[in-house]
């Protein structure tokens, strides 16, 4: 009943690791799906190692966490070992950055071999210049990294896009334009930040950081809503996601798979199949009988 496809990827259910939690290793990503997850994404690497920001990286707000790891990972050589690592069974996504379309490419094209799937975090509030969400600002820059990124692979590509933009229907449609064969809706909101009244420094190293957490899930539901109006590419959800409920507006809203990331902090892997049993239990009450038959029904009639 929950089985679905994205892309020509089957999955058993919608729900998927997002990237930066648990993503790190084989072992958890093998975790992570053995725990029920219908796909998982790896933390977003790059071609070049990079140590991130110093500790503390984390800090949690009301309604969820602010981060600001600053994309740390070992490199695309090494994340490679990792990537072979995972299970065969596993429907595995390698979310990348790159501070150009060249660079993007060339992550891209050396670990198509090992996933279904290539998410671009074109996203990250919080990466070093030139990285993250200064390119996802711009329409013309999301345009030329897709393009590189599916001139050089024949794995389907997901575009993740930043809900910091004024207009994230015209970044979307460019993504599309480009090829993206799908977007994944939202990475981190912000940046945000918090300050340590005794101290009256910032918590963070490096001041601020991305929000996550069930406080950013009505900003990601109305970001899937808007786009969904105005691409035919999938979209997959992401942003607070913690049960079914949530699962169900992120379908109804337009979406065809939701992520998971800050929830897992809280609940461990176990959640996924939480939500799993959640949203079959809703499915039969409700009378639907496949996943499909949700994505965006919040649109009929409006
Ligand atoms: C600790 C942490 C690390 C993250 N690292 C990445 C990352 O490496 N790449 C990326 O695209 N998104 C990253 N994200 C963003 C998540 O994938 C997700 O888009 C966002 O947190 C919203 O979902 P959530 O509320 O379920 O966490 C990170 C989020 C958190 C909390």
């Amino acid at each position: 009943m929950l089985r679905t496809r994205i892309c020509n990827i089957e999955l058993r259910n919608p729900t998927m690791l997002a990237a930066g939690v648990m993503g790190s290793m084989a072992s958890s990503l093998n975790r992570v799906y053995r725990a029920g997850a219908g796909a998982v994404v790896t933390k977003s690497f790059s071609l070049e190692p990079n140590e991130g920001y110093k500790n503390p990286t984390t800090v949690e707000v009301t309604g969820g966490i602010i981060n600001a790891i600053g994309l740390s990972n070992p490199g695309v050589e090494a994340f490679k070992e990792e990537l072979r690592g995972v299970d065969d069974d596993v429907p595995l996504i390698a979310s990348i950055y790159g501070s150009s379309p060249e660079e993007f490419a060339r992550v891209a094209a050396s670990v198509e071999d090992y996933v279904d799937m290539i998410e671009l975090n074109v996203s990250c509030p919080h990466a070093m210049a030139g990285c993250g969400a200064s390119i996802g600002q711009d329409a013309g820059l999301t345009f030329r990294v897709v393009s590189a990124v599916k001139d050089a692979v024949g794995v389907p590509v997901s575009t993740k896009l930043t809900p910091n933009v004024t207009d994230i229907v015209e970044i979307a449609k460019s993504a599309e334009d480009a090829g993206s064969d799908a977007l994944t809706l939202i990475n981190s909101l912000g940046p945000g930040m918090k300050i340590d009244i005794k101290t009256a420094k910032p918590v963070l190293s490096n001041a601020f950081g991305g929000m996550s957490g069930p406080a950013i899930k009505p900003v990601a539901v109305r970001c899937v809503y808007d786009v969904y109006r105005s691409v035919e590419i999938p979209i997959i959800g992401a942003g607070g996601v913690r049960d079914f409920r949530d699962a169900v507006e992120f379908l109804f809203a337009g979406a065809v798979a939701v992520q998971v990331g800050t929830a897992i902090m809280y609940d461990g892997p176990e959640i996924f199949m939480g939500i799993c049993r959640g949203l079959e239990r809703f499915m039969i009450e409700e009378g639907f009988s496949s996943v499909d038959e949700m994505v965006g029904l919040a649109h009929e009639g409006v």
